[in-house]
C-alpha cells in the first residue's frame, strides 16, 4: 500500500473521452482538443481553472509542450508522463497525488495516442540501445503464452480453452456494440471469433484487442472541494502502481498462469481502498483486456474468481453486463483498441459513466447497492510489467 494512501483525498469532477477509432483525418491534437473541451464542458470550468496538467503519451508526442501548444495554455505547469500501456492511468496517478499534496487546487490529466498512422499494425515504440539480453517477443505472442499455461495447469483441453476465451471476445464486442465511442461497434458471432484468422499461439484476430487512435481526460479536485464543481463526484478509493522485477521469463517457477504484478498491486489497491472481496463489492471493472487469455487470468489475479475458476465464472456469464459483476462494461481494449496514453483514463470515464447512472440505458448496469469501480490497467508482458489499479466510488469518507 503507498505509504499513507490516497482514501477519499481527492475526487474526479469532470470528465472528456473522445470516440476512439481510425481517426485518419484528426491528430494528437486535434484528439487533445477534444477530450479536454468535454471535461472542461462537464465540471463547468474554463481552462484558465485548471492549475496543472498532466500528460500521458508513449509516443505521440514528447514534453508537455504537446499540450501546452495545443492547448495555448497559459504557462502552466505540464508534465508529460510515460509508463508502457499504463500511461494513461500514470497521468491520473500524478494528477491525484499533486491535488492530495495541496499544493494545485485542479488538476487535469489528459492522455492521447495516434496509432493507426504510425505503419505499424500493434504498437510503436524506439526500444533504448541494451546489453542484448533482453527478451523480445511480440504482444500477442507474450500474452498468447498465457492460454496453453492456463490450460495446462487446471486440465482444460484447447477445445474448452478456446470456448473460454472465445466467450470473452464475445461478451468485450458485445458491450462495445452498445458504445458509441468504441471502435467496433458490432457484436461478432462465436463462430467468426472462434475461426478468425491466427495471430499467435491459440490467439486470433478476435482475440486481440484492435489498434485505435483516441485521447481521454480527467479532472481532479480535492475532496472537501468536490460539491463545489459537481452533485455527482467520484472520490478516488484507491490508487496501486507496482513495477515488477522482470524476472517471469528467466524464472523456472514462473509458469504463465498467474502476473505477480497484478496480484501485488491488487493487494495494495485492496488494503487502500478497505475491500475485503472484490467480487461481491465492486459494481464494475474495467480491466485490461490486451488480449482475450489476459482478461481470464487477470479475473484470478484480482481476486474475482478463486484459482483455477475463472474460466467456470466466464462461460457461466459472471463477468456479463447481467452478471455478478460486470467486467468491461464499455467493451474493454477489445472494443475500444488500445491508444497507450488513453486507455487508462477511457477505463475510468466508464466508472465515471456507470456508478453516476449516466452510462446509457442499453449497457448500463445496476448500481444501486454497489457503489465502487475498480480500473486495472497493465504495461508490459507477463513476467515484466507494470501494473496499476484505482478504485473510485460516489460515496464521500464517512
Ligand atoms: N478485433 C476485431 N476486429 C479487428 C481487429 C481486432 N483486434 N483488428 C482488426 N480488425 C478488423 C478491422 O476492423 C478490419 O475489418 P473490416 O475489413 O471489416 O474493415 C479487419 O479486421 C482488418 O483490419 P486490419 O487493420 O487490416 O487488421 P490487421 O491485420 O492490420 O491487424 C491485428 C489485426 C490483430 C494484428 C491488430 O489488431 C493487432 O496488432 N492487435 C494487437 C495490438 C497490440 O498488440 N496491442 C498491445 C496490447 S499490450
Amino acid at each position: 500500500m503507498a505509504t499513507h494512501g490516497i482514501k477519499d483525498k481527492v475526487a474526479i469532477v469532470g470528465m472528456g473521452c473522445t470516440p476512439f477509432g481510425e481517426h485518419w483525418n484528426r491528430s494528437a491534437e486535434d484528439l487533445l482538443v477534444d477530450a479536454n473541451r468535454e471535461a472542461l464542458a462537464d465540471a463547468g470550468l474554463e481552462q484558465g481553472d485548471i492549475d496543472a496538467y498532466w500528460l500521458g503519451t508513449m509516443g505521440s508526442g514528447f514534453s508537455g509542450q504537446l499540450l501546452s501548444r495545443t492547448l495555448k495554455l497559459d504557462y502552466k505547469p505540464v508534465t508529460r508522463v510515460e509508463n508502457f500501456c499504463a500511461t494513461g492511468s500514470e497521468a491520473f496517478r500524478n494528477a491525484c497525488y499533486a491535488v492530495a499534496s495541496g499544493a494545485i487546487d485542479v488538476a487535469m490529466a489528459i492522455g492521447v495516442e495516434k496509432l493507426k498512422d504510425s505503419g505499424y499494425s500493434g504498437l510503436t515504440r524506439a526500444a533504448p540501445p541494451h546489453d542484448g539480453t533482453a527478451v523480445g517477443l511480440t504482444a500477442p505472442a507474450a500474452f498468447g503464452l498465457l492460454a496453453p499455461a492456463y490450460a495446462n495447469a487446471y486440465g482444460l483441453d484447447d477445445d474448452k480453452l478456446k470456448d473460454v476465451i472465445t466467450r470473452i471476445a464475445w461478451k468485450n464486442h458485445y458491450n462495445g456494440a452498445r458504445n458509441a465511442r468504441a471502435q467496433f461497434r458490432k457484436e461478432v458471432p462465436l463462430e467468426a471469433i472462434r475461426n478468425s484468422p491466427k495471430v499467435s499461439g491459440m490467439l486470433g484476430v478476435m482475440d486481440c484487442s484492435g489498434v485505435s487512435d483516441g485521447s481521454a481526460a480527467a479532472i481532479i479536485v480535492r475532496a472537501e472541494d468536490a460539491y463545489k464543481y459537481t452533485d455527482q463526484p467520484l472520490f478516488v478509493k484507491a490508487l496501486s502502481m507496482v513495477a515488477g522485477p522482470g524476472d517471469g521469463p528467466m524464472d523456472p517457477s514462473f509458469d504463465y498462469t498467474s502476473i505477480r504484478e497484478v496480484v501485488e498491486c491488487a493487494r495494495n489497491a485492496y488494503a487502500e481502498a478497505g475491500i475485503e472481496d472484490p467480487r461481491a463489492e465492486l459494481a464494475l471493472a474495467e480491466v485490461h483486456d490486451c488480449f482475450t487469455p489476459t482478461e481470464l487470468v487477470l479475473m484470478e489475479d484480482l481476486g474475482f474468481s478463486d484459482r483455477g475458476k475463472a474460466w467456470r465464472d466466464v462461460l457461466d456469464g459472471a463477468f456479463d453486463l447481467a452478471g455478478d459483476l460486470p467486467v468491461n462494461p464499455d467493451g474493454g481494449l477489445k472494443s475500444f483498441g488500445h491508444p497507450i496514453g488513453a486507455s487508462g483514463l477511457r477505463m475510468l470515464f466508464e466508472c465515471w459513466l456507470q456508478l453516476r447512472g449516466t452510462a446509457p440505458q442499453e449497457r448500463r448496469i445496476d448500481t444501486s447497492v454497489k457503489k465502487l469501480g475498480l480500473t486495472h490497467n497493465l504495461g508490459g508482458h507477463p513476467g515484466d510489467c507494470v501494473s496499476f489499479i484505482s478504485v473510485v466510488g460516489t460515496e464521500p469518507a464517512a
